[in-house]
């Protein structure tokens, strides 16, 4: 089968390549002509582990190819993906859809054979009617059907998310929309992942429940690290404990400085547009979306906290390990290292920062904050280290060596990346998120250590 998918971003890209390794034949689509002649020549325009490779063998094999011309790249494609960016409209919080309806608009104007078009960017409910609407204004000689088809890969696991799905849902109003996407998606039917096909409505609305879901569990345990704190508990044992409880469930219940990333942010600002317009609040989500923010910049206070307090920051430098929203991903949107960094401006402190993929996105973000070239680099002469991002890298840093070369042997650690003890036995003054810094904590082997306040 010929697919297009017009977007060639996160999404696009790894749902082109993956779709082409499933065996169809893909071209992928995008407007940005830089972004197009990279991939031609090879190279990729974000990091996603596994994504180069891809891409290469799939080129090789000829059945992905790049185009920035829309009307050559669906010619023949009987599935037409949109897969652009939806971004928060500026001023109301609303989803900005003027890139999904452009596709529309010049889909409908280029059609040239009987096709589904598919929604895979995340769109509010009834984008698919008006997507229909555009399409079918333009009078196409063919026929056609509009399909919502959302997608729940995660960025640094997106490959793998991509070809295993927990499972896949397609809203389809007609046995044409339905058709064609079994035959997408017929390699992962053979594979068993569940295929789930619903109202093009319930679909689009799918997505934004899911991801307001999400949010609403990490703000919880967020909110019960705050608690542990106040009352000596330790967060990290509070997850277990509940996650193991297999109504409630493992994951996402790490807590850190509060979610980012280019869909929680926006989505759940979009969810609560929609309930508005409907006249059905979601306050759940409402009160999500502002403790989040709150928290982002709460944790550059702990920061300064940490640096002795508002006088005391003044004039001090911190070095931040990590930018980008989660690891494996060099994305920047809406990550909390922003906030972090800006509060920390806003304090008078100076920020040097290292991070393995997200440096070059990062720059722009935060004009002011020094970009080093490693993590010791950063840390040379600050008088506190702010771990923000749970890379890999930062994992097994070496402690004697930060405590030669940092001003001071201040430790703060927003992922609970650290064993306490280990870091307090290497002479750091360590804080961490939830683990009983105010008062003594129960380590993890059942000792007692004494906790700075
Ligand atoms: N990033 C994720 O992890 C993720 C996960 C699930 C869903 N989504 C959703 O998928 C959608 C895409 O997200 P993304 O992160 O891939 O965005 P992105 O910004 O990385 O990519 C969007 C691409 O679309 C291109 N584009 C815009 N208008 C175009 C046009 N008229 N014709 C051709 N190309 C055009 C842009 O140049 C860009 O390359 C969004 O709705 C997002 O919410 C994202």
């Amino acid at each position: 089968m010929k697919i297009a998918m017009v977007g060639s971003g996160y999404v696009g890209l790894v749902s082109g390549a993956c779709f082409a390794d499933f065996g169809h034949e893909v071209v992928c689509i995008d407007k940005d002509e830089t972004k197009i002649q990279r991939l031609l020549h090879g190279m990729m325009p974000i990091y996603e582990p596994g994504l180069a490779e891809l891409v290469e063998s799939n080129v090789a094999s000829k059945r992905l190819s790049f185009t920035t011309d829309l009307a050559e790249g669906i010619a023949g494609a009987q599935a037409i993906f949109i897969a652009v960016g939806t971004p928060s409209r500026r001023g109301d919080g609303h989803a900005d859809l003027s890139y999904v309806y452009a596709v529309a608009q010049e889909v409908g104007e280029h059609l040239s054979n009987d096709a589904v078009i598919v929604t895979k960017s995340t769109v509010p409910v009834g984008t698919g009617d008006e997507v229909e609407r555009i399409i079918g204004a333009c009078n196409p000689a063919h026929r056609f059907s509009v399909v919502s088809n959302p997608e729940f890969l995660r960025e640094g696991a997106a490959i793998g998310d991509f070809k295993r799905p927990d499972r896949i849902v397609i809203g389809a109003e007609d046995d044409f929309g339905r058709d064609v996407m079994r035959e997408v998606y017929r390699p992962l039917f053979l594979n068993e992942s569940p295929i789930l096909f619903v109202s093009r409505r319930s679909s689009e609305l799918t997505k934004y429940a899911a991801n307001a879901f999400l949010a609403v569990k990490i703000t919880f345990i967020n909110e019960m690290a705050d608690l542990c704190e106040k009352v000596g508990g330790n967060v990290q044992d509070v997850a277990r404990g509940i996650g193991l409880d297999n109504r409630i469930g493992s994951k996402f219940l790490h807590a850190g400085p509060g979610y980012g990333g280019s869909c929680f942010p926006k989505d759940t600002l979009a969810l609560l547009k929609t309930a508005e317009d409907y006249d059905s609040p979601v306050r759940i989500v409402e009160a999500v979306v502002k403790v989040n923010d709150a928290r982002k910049r709460a944790m550059g206070r702990k920061v300064v906290d940490a640096l002795g307090g508002v006088e005391e920051a003044r004039g001090k430098r911190v070095a931040m390990l990590g930018l980008t929203f989660k690891p494996n991903t060099d994305d920047m949107r809406d990550s909390p290292s922003i906030a972090i960094a800006q509060t920390l401006a806003d304090a008078g402190v100076s920020v040097a920062a290292y991070d393995p993929e997200g440096m070059e996105q990062a720059r722009p973000l935060m004009p002011d904050v020094e970009m080093k070239q490693d993590p010791y680099a950063a840390i040379e002469g600050a008088d506190a280290v702010v771990l923000v991002t749970e890379w890999d890298a930062f994992r097994a840093l070496d402690l004697a060596r930060i405590k030669a070369i940092a001003k001071a042997p201040v430790l703060v650690d927003l992922r609970n990346v650290y064993k306490p003890e280990h870091v307090r036995e290497a002479g750091f003054t360590y804080l961490s998120i939830g683990r009983g810094t105010s008062v003594k904590e129960k380590s993890r082997d059942g000792e007692l250590a004494a906790v700075p306040a």
